[in-house]
């Protein structure tokens, strides 16, 4: 690994029409950010050029850092443009550790960053188009997409999606948490292949520590109570997280929908109850109408469950999640009570840094729910994980 001297000069000054590698800038003053492979710099007129100057048109969506554009280089190829607002949470630090976890992985099931570029405070990342758009817009938004997500497509989206994160957890060294997990970062490829995006909240593992949080970043419905509360990371939030979207993925449905009666709103405690009761057929997508194998949307559905065990301890790990789905391994009965939403939503936990959270935009609901309070979070703390 090549350790760069990276500077925001230095990256502006070649801003020629031809991309360059990073490796190739030598000076200055910025910080030291170890890269590797082929991040190529944007010049922002290539870029401007590549969206006919970010016109809403060509606007694929935006979210909490910025808007994303769909941009054609000269070659053809498409690209998905992050540009990153400069009111954005995410600064300077976050952009550099965002390309530097990105730059050096490959793997199907994650979305492939291409580049950046740096134009004075402008900060931009240039990624791998992806043709079909989120999971949030396709399979959970009000939009009709269109597509139709018969049952073999949704188990062969939680495998890949269950590969994507044993690949960051286990293989990539360090190991990579990536604490988004969610439908709006799962994106479909042209053939409905999931691909994971938005690596700008993950962070490294550091030398012997399993994990460091300096502050959480999250959705609210996805995170992991040990999370939310005290601010601990590990691999196991990412567990969690991916529990819900399973369940979600199962169910065809939001993790919360205010539009439904308060007992039927939130899904973690809808399933607990129907795994309760032995019903857990009911929470099946009807729009599957009989296109399903019962016998494996049960054990997807116990999966989901022992993905956001309260305990992170007792939740399995990404390897052991993508065997269990793929058949490879026994699904184990011994499932407690998941750590619930309703059980964060009453938290006041003092804090030095208040964090505010959202639902995603698909599903926020009106201001005066008590669900878009702000939920005041313990700062960092390191937690070490059981090898
Ligand atoms: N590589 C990509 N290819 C195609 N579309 C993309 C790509 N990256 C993002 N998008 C689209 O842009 C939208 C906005 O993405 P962005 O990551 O900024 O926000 P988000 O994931 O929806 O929300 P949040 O900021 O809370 O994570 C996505 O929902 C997706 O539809
Ligand atoms: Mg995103």
């Amino acid at each position: 690994m090549t350790k760069v001297k990276f500077s925001f000069q230095s990256v502006h000054s070649c801003s020629s029409e031809a991309s360059q590698n990073l490796t190739a800038v030598h000076s200055i003053l910025f910080a030291d950010i170890p890269i590797t492979g082929n991040v190529k710099i944007y010049s922002s007129k290539e870029l401007r050029k590549a969206t006919r100057n970010f016109c809403p048109g060509n606007m694929l969506g935006e979210g909490s850092f910025g808007r994303v554009y769909l941009g054609k280089l000269n070659k053809g190829e498409k690209v998905a443009i992050k540009v990153l607002s400069s009111e954005s949470r995410q600064g300077t630090k976050e952009f550099l550790n965002e390309l530097s976890v990105i730059s050096n992985i490959t793997h199907h099931n994650l979305v492939k960053l291409h580049g950046c570029c740096v134009d004075g405070g402008q900060k931009m990342l240039v990624y791998n188009y992806v043709e079909n758009n989120s999971l949030a817009q396709t399979l959970l938004g009000n939009s009709r997409s269109g597509i139709r997500f018969g049952w073999r497509t949704r188990v062969d989206i939680c495998i890949g999606v269950a590969d994507g994160l044993t690949y960051l957890h286990e293989q990539v060294r360090p190991r990579i948490v990536h604490r988004d997990i969610k439908a709006s970062n799962i994106l479909l490829d042209r053939n409905l292949r999931p691909k994971i995006a938005d690596f700008g909240l993950a962070k490294f593992f550091p030398g012997n520590m399993t994990h460091i949080s300096t502050r959480v970043a999250g959705t609210l419905g996805y995170l992991a109570p040990e999370y939310a509360i005290r601010g601990q990371l590990t691999r196991k939030a990412d567990v969690y997280s991916f529990g819900v979207l399973l369940l979600e993925i199962v169910s065809g449905r939001c993790h919360t929908d205010p539009r439904l009666r308060l007992d039927e709103q939130f899904l973690l405690e809808k399933v607990w109850t129907l795994y309760e009761s032995d019903d857990l057929e009911s929470i099946i997508d009807r729009t599957l109408k009989r296109d399903f194998d019962t016998e494996e949307a049960r054990r997807l559905l116990k999966i989901g469950l022992l993905c956001i065990q309260d305990s992170p301890k007792i939740r399995p790990s990404m390897s052991t999640v993508a065997k269990m789905l793929k058949g490879e391994c026994a699904v184990s009965d011994r499932i407690m009570r998941p750590g619930l939403i309703t059980d964060v939503m009453d938290l006041k936990v003092r804090t030095v840094e208040p964090v505010q959270f959202s639902l995603s935009p698909s599903m926020s609901p009106a201001p005066s729910s008590s669900l878009v309070s702000t939920v005041a979070l313990a700062g960092g703390s390191t937690v070490v994980e059981s090898p």
